[in-house]
């Protein structure tokens, strides 16, 4: 059973998170994928940000739909790492042309749960199969109807369902209702009873997130969970080196 380390954001933790350069780093740091949150912007490109407002991770302000590409990108990534000040918010174009020649997985979450941005799942198919990428990718999303979506377009895609509180018989609901792939936790949700074993037996594979205490990543490693999604992923691959996993 091997665990997999996926970087949350990229390296996270130690470069400003959903850029070019905290995907390097995760490449970098020897993680098997990395994690990422799309968007699109007034102008209908997939970008890679976290939230729906600019505000937090730049130093502008306003909604990522009311600003296009080329506006986007003449803001600077909030500068809590000195070292990448010049990062910006990437496409999802960019980010596959980089990390296509290091063979990472890529789970890319389709932040739809506000906006309904209007054809993201179309154009994240297109965009897979212009770059090649299909192999590579897994797609998440908080907002389920979206996991739908992308598997009525097109079923040989890999989904996982984000969710964080409880949900009642999570198990029927992801392989019958959503007809997902994985699921993908809050990490504490692993600790219901038979979690791991009920989720394995449908044949459904568990990402997990945001572990980053190494306390936590030991646990699920020795518990077998499928992936790691995490802001320290040199961390994660230290301590699935130690325990074998
Ligand atoms: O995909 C795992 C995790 O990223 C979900 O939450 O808010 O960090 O996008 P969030
Ligand atoms: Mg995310």
């Amino acid at each position: 059973m091997n665990t997999k380390v996926w970087a949350h954001r990229g390296a996270s933790g130690y470069a400003p998170e959903n850029t070019l350069e905290a995907f390097e780093l995760a490449a970098k740091q020897k993680a098997d994928g990395v994690e990422l949150d799309v968007q699109l912007s007034k102008d209908g490109e997939l970008v890679v940000i976290h939230d729906e407002i600019i505000d937090r991770v730049t130093d502008g302000k306003g909604k990522v739909k009311d600003y296009t590409v080329r506006e986007l990108k003449s803001f600077k990534a909030n500068q809590t790492h000195p070292e990448y000040a010049n990062s910006v918010i990437p496409t999802l174009a960019e980010v596959y042309d980089l990390l296509k020649p290091t063979g990472l997985e890529i789970n890319v979450e389709l932040k739809t749960g506000i906006y309904f941005y209007p054809d993201i799942e179309k154009k994240l198919l297109k965009l897979a199969r212009e770059k090649g990428m299909e192999e590579k990718l897994w797609y998440s999303s908080f907002n389920h109807y979206s996991l739908i979506r992308m598997k009525e377009l097109e079923p040989s895609v890999r989904t996982g369902i984000l969710y964080a509180d409880g949900i009642v018989n999570v198990w029927d609901y992801a392989k019958k209702t959503v007809g997902a792939d994985a699921l993908h936790p809050l990490y504490y949700n692993i600790q219901y009873p038979g979690y791991l074993e009920k989720t394995r037996a449908l044949g459904l594979k568990t990402h997990a997130w945001t572990v980053n205490e190494e306390a936590d990543m030991k646990a699920l490693t020795k518990a077998g969970i499928e992936a790691i999604i995490t802001n320290y992923p040199d961390k994660a691959r230290k301590i699935i080196q130690e325990t074998g996993g």
